[in-house]
């Protein structure tokens, strides 16, 4: 078992336990995980921004509901009434929790890319029609958009101000008359949180819609749909405690109930021949097939459940945490923090994001798993465009690495690490990363690293480090190769 030398504290003890209803507990806090030398240590998950952990809240939630686990919308048996029921109970939460309107409905999907994909097939876009968006945008907010219409892009902007600025003059320039802002509600690389209400209210000022990417903001922030002027918006349960399948777009029903239904088949219709269909009202137009009841009330629980708490002690608590985190960075000068907007005033989730000059973003985050049970993300994080922005990689450098990939080279593409936080993260957290990347900068690696060519990942030669076993499964070692995390 490693020991680490203790963190000398930077900043006030932290009462990062809300005085108020206390925060969720989450599945897997107690989790060990094995270090490549074959000893084991607590799991320090600072992966939130990917995915989060279940709340224990969502698992009772998913565990009563079980047993009634019937067919959703097809079954006179009376546990098909309760599923039913459940499926439509929460999607009235989940309206709810995102202040949604009357007239909006709420669209079970899988996550923000098929929300956002659904909803810009729902939309009647043509080639000609401008969609105003930013370049700092998560691929889920970029490529659906470009498929049907034109984009254009706003410059990373160097802060709050110069983005409405830049916003305000898009909507004013006539020769491109914007129909649609589509922005992130919070950046996914670096964490500032957009001002989407002042946003909203510029293009509504220039007869625009606003769709708000909430993959990163709805499990962090308080959002209210009618307050914040938001048209459309989606996000993942994933993402917000509810890693249960279910995700959902939340939009105009005039606008969504107009669209063909982006998967034809059962459940969206009212009456089929063999030659005409005619579809359904939404929500069940834009929902055929059986729907993932289980994933729904899943995600309901977690709206319930944040509600309870306060989405305000939330971003209390994670902001804590980020000012805690702040503080020890300035005690590792060798890391290059990345970050779009400056200053102590800019909103920002529990998000830090870096590059270490002396070593590869994957060997870091490598060593960090392998030697300190510490899980990060490292690459491009979806967002080719912004961390290219962020890291000044060169046209040229731009054009070899495309052709690097082209060819399924997967060496030494630059990107960084992102730490992120969420509910479960505490100080001890914090500690444990903070000596991780001490000890790493200093010292380096203790184990010897090899680089996948196809993956560009760094595996430890001497990994002992073996794979829990699934009664159910066949065993997770039996692919025998490194898969990649995905640094893309
Ligand atoms: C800002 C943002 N938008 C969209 C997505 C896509 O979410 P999902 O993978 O759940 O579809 C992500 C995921 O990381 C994200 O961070």
């Amino acid at each position: 078992m490693l020991t680490d030398p203790p963190v000398a504290p930077r900043a006030e003890p932290l009462a990062v336990a809300s005085r108020h209803t206390p925060l969720p507990a989450l599945l897997g806090r107690d989790l060990e995980v094995p270090l490549a030398d074959g000893t084991t240590r607590l799991y320090v998950n600072l992966d939130y921004a990917a995915s989060t952990p279940p709340m224990e809240r969502v698992a009772d939630a998913v565990n009563a509901i079980l047993p009634w686990y019937s067919s959703v919308h097809r079954g006179a048996g009376f546990a098909s009434q309760v599923s039913t029921r459940a499926y439509e109970a929460a999607r009235a939460t989940v309206a709810r929790f995102v202040g949604a309107r009357p007239s909006d409905e709420v669209i079970f999907v899988r996550n923000t890319t098929e929300a956002i994909n659904l909803l810009v097939h729902c939309l009647p876009l043509r080639p000609d029609h401008v969609v105003l968006s930013t370049a700092v945008e998560h691929h889920a907010n970029m490529l659906p958009w470009r498929r049907l219409a034109r984009v254009v892009y706003l410059d990373p902007p160097p802060d709050p101000e110069a983005l409405l600025d830049s916003v305000r003059r898009a909507l004013t320039d006539r020769l491109r008359p914007v129909g649609i802002v589509a922005v992130t509600g919070a950046s996914n690389v670096t964490g500032e949180v957009f001002p989407v209400a002042e946003i909203a209210r510029l293009a509504h000022e220039h007869g625009a819609m606003i769709a708000v990417d909430a993959a990163q903001l709805a499990p962090h922030r308080a959002i209210d749909m009618v307050q914040m002027g938001i048209d459309m918006l989606a996000f993942s349960g994933h993402k917000m405690y509810a890693p249960f399948g279910a995700g959902a777009l939340v939009g105009p029903s005039a606008i969504l109930g107009n669209a063909e239904p982006m998967l034809a088949g059962g459940g969206a219709v009212t009456y089929v021949t063999l030659d005409d269909v005619q579809w359904a009202q939404p929500p069940d137009r834009l929902e055929a097939g059986s729907p993932n009841v289980i994933g729904a009330v899943a995600l309901a629980a977690a709206c319930e459940a944040l509600d309870q708490v306060g989405m305000q002690h939330v971003a209390a608590h994670e902001k804590r945490l980020l000012a805690y985190l702040d503080a020890h960075f300035e005690d590792l000068p060798q890391l290059r923090r990345l970050r779009l907007w400056e200053g102590k005033d800019v909103d920002r989730l529990g998000v830090a994001t870096f590059t270490y000059e002396g070593m590869h973003h994957a060997l870091l985050a490598s060593a960090l798993s392998a030697e300190h049970a510490i899980g990060v993300r490292h690459g491009c994080f979806c967002a080719h465009p912004y961390i290219t922005h962020l890291l000044g990689v060169s046209i040229s450098e731009a054009h070899d690495i495309r052709e690097r990939l082209r060819r399924g080279e997967h060496r030494d593409i630059p990107g960084a690490v992102r730490a992120s936080f969420g509910l479960g993260t505490t100080v001890e957290h914090v500690d444990r990363l903070v000596i991780g990347l001490q000890t790493l900068l200093e010292k380096g690696p203790k184990l010897v690293y090899v680089e996948d060519r196809a993956t560009g990942d760094y595996e430890p030669v001497d990994d002992r480090r073996t794979f829990p076993t699934f009664p159910f499964l066949p065993s997770l070692a039996a692919s025998g190769h490194a898969l990649g995390c995905g640094q893309f």
